[in-house]
């Protein structure tokens, strides 16, 4: 197909959910997307969290590519090889307890939030089900994950939602989720780093206290790693910055190194609660994507990729200071490990607009927040490529 039919197929076949920028990219590998004109760009935001190791990388190629030939899919009636490994991989690098894989993030929370449900309901005399969630929250698109977000935004139009939530409490607001507390509270829902959110960096303080008030209430801490998760904090999970245990994670987005595959993790007490027929998803956990997974973490600890996180953070975070103090559109920097927010004091999208053309992808959220999250293996001359760039684009906006 040609740009044009491309384009034309998409206004008559495919519904108008995304907002589209009028690029069409073919190839990808690393840090580097190629478009149909042959252009190369460096994405600072690739695949919307999902490339945490990059385009292509050639440890998940290699593991698809073998498994592919071999076998896709398995009904989950049966076991599967591919998925015990991953499980183990995972809990390994989590903390005792047992999986369930799902295809997506907001599928991963939905189970993550139906198991609470299951949880709370074991005592009869007082059955517990709300879940506390934050301002600025993003959990997902179902009816219950998009309850749970929290935000008019995306939730106009779609009412009746989900009973059973109690959100856009104060983020890093302890006396606020003590207020939120009540007979009914199962557990609390919350992202390490809000992403959609604007970039916002839970306190250590703020989690810690999560941590205890759950233990004294027994409600659950359940901690939405689809965006945080598999390093991108430059820990492989956003909590481990925190030296608390939840008792119940969510990942997607870059696990699967590009194919679609979900997980939620609890830990030992409760994993058993959900028994046969209760939940289910028929491709959750397939060879294929549990292979891929699989090649994810090879790629990860065979790169060193948590290192290279740590290391490169440091280095964007002191260039966009710099950049900040003599561009006085830059309102604030923050993040975490290569989870970086940039708030402007305009809106962003000219400034990606701007940035695509010069051949840089990166994000804007919330209107006003720039977001970048490079693979983990950026270097620092792509750190270079990305400052010169933004510097250029910003100079014009000034
Ligand atoms: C923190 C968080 N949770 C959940 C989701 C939903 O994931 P998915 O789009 O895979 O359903 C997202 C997506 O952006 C996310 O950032």
């Amino acid at each position: 197909m040609k740009k044009e039919e491309i384009f034309q197929t998409y206004k008559n076949c495919i519904m108008p959910t995304y907002t589209k920028m009028p690029y069409i990219f073919v190839k990808g590998k690393g840090m580097k997307l190629v478009d149909i004109d042959g252009k190369e760009y460096l994405d600072f935001f690739p695949g919307w969290g999902v490339g945490n190791v990059g385009y292509c990388h050639p440890a998940v190629m290699s593991a698809v590519r073998h498994q592919i030939g071999k076998l896709i899919h398995l009904p989950n009636n049966f076991f599967n090889p591919t998925q015990a490994k991953l499980a183990k991989e995972i809990i390994r690098l989590t903390f005792p307890g047992k999986v369930f894989f799902s295809n997506s993030g907001a599928e991963a929370n939905e189970g993550a939030i139906k198991l609470a449900r299951m949880v709370g309901a074991k005592d009869p005399s007082n059955p517990r089900y709300e879940i506390i969630t934050f301002e600025n929250a993003f959990h997902g698109r179902t009816l219950a994950t998009v309850t749970a977000t929290g935000q008019k935004k995306y939730q106009k139009g779609f009412e009746p939602l989900v009973e059973g939530f109690k959100t856009n409490v104060p983020f890093n607001d302890f006396q606020a989720v003590c207020a939120a507390v009540n007979e009914k509270t199962v557990g609390i829902l919350i992202e390490v780093v809000q992403g959609e959110g604007g970039v916002n960096v839970a306190s250590c303080d703020f989690m810690k206290n999560l941590r205890r008030l759950c233990d004294d209430k027994k409600m659950l801490l359940m901690i939405d790693e689809v965006q945080t998760g598999i390093g991108r904090t430059g820990k492989m999970f956003g909590y481990q910055n925190y030296d608390i245990v939840p008792d119940i994670i969510t990942m997607a987005k870059s696990l699967g190194g590009g194919l679609p595959i979900g997980c939620m993790v609890a830990e030992k007490k409760i994993a058993d609660i959900l028994q046969p027929g209760m939940h289910a998803s028929t491709f959750g956990g397939s060879p294929l994507v549990c292979k891929a997974a699989l090649g994810v973490f090879k790629a990860i600890q065979k790169d060193k990729m948590l290192e290279n996180a740590s290391k490169m953070s440091p280095v964007i975070f002191e260039k966009l200071k710099k950049l900040q103090k003599n561009y006085s559109v830059i309102k604030d920097v923050r993040g975490a490990g290569l989870m970086i927010g940039v708030e402007l004091n305009i809106k962003g999208k000219e400034v990606i607009e701007e940035c695509l053309k010069e051949g840089l992808l990166i994000n804007c959220t919330h209107d006003f927040v720039l977001r970048l999250m490079p693979a983990l293996n950026v270097t620092k001359r792509q750190i270079d490529t990305m400052i010169r760039i933004l510097e250029k684009v910003l100079r014009g906006v000034k």
